[in-house]
């Protein structure tokens, strides 16, 4: 539960500046962040979240959104940007380390994302297991494995910036429990977008915080080899 107190927007905007700071697998960032500040959005997004409290008294929310379908953007991206870098456009030939990197984005990243309704990740992920009995190998090659992957980094830009948040004493609560299709349709996300975290924000009311911090016993999840 949230105090019925505004945020400045500018301040939240800048806390998701932050979280697209977040490290991403292959720095292929497959996100995107609605950041909602409207209020009769925000109305309509609470009864998406389920009519949940961290919904219904959230001042502005951030919508984490995984765009996995943007892997061909991203590595074009991440070329262009390498080649500028290296200087090997129009006048110089890549270095042997320029061309691996240069590789990375041209050949391997196609080879793990390619798909076909789902049936070229599951030959690849055949093949890659039959090789995988010789020598280690990459082997999150099908759709659900990438979605995980994609997944995987959106979170870490979600705990980015709610790291940030807390840090200029802003509060905020992930939320699993939305329905995602109803919130994909209001921010008019096409079918190829995935909801990773809705997240309300605020100002802590202490009474809307539920009890005292439990966690399993740290030695049943720590383990040191
Ligand atoms: C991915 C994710 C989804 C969550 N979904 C909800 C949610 O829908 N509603 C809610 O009130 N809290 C939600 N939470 C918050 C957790 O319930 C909370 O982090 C947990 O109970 C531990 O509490 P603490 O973070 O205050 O220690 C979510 C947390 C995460 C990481």
């Amino acid at each position: 539960m949230f105090k019925d107190e505004a945020l400045d927007s500018e301040k939240v905007k800048a806390c998701v500046q932050n979280a697209v700071l977040a490290p991403t697998s292959s720095n292929l960032q497959l996100w995107e962040f609605y950041h909602i500040t409207d209020k009769n959005v925000l109305g309509e997004m609470t009864s998406a979240c389920l009519g949940q409290n961290a919904a219904k008294y959230a001042q502005q929310m951030v919508v984490v959104v995984v765009r996995k379908d943007l892997w061909r953007q991203r590595a074009k991206a991440n070329l262009s940007f390498l080649k500028e870098s290296f200087g090997t456009l129009p006048n110089k030939n890549p270095t042997k380390r320029e061309k691996l990197i240069l590789n990375y984005y041209q050949k391997l990243i196609p080879t793990v994302y390619s798909d076909f309704l789902g049936i070229f990740g599951w030959i690849k992920y055949f093949l890659f297991q039959i090789v995988g009995l010789f020598r280690p190998i990459y082997r999150q090659v099908r759709h659900s494995d990438l979605r995980v992957v994609a997944h995987k980094s959106a979170g870490l830009a979600a705990q980015n910036f709610m790291v940030s948040m807390a840090a200029i004493g802003y509060d905020t609560c992930p939320m699993e429990g939305s329905d995602t299709l109803r919130v994909k349709r209001l921010l008019r996300l096409g079918r190829n977008a995935e909801i990773n975290m809705v997240i309300g924000c605020g100002l802590r009311e202490e009474r809307g915080v539920y009890g005292p911090r439990f966690r399993v016993p740290f030695e049943t999840v720590y383990h040191r080899v």
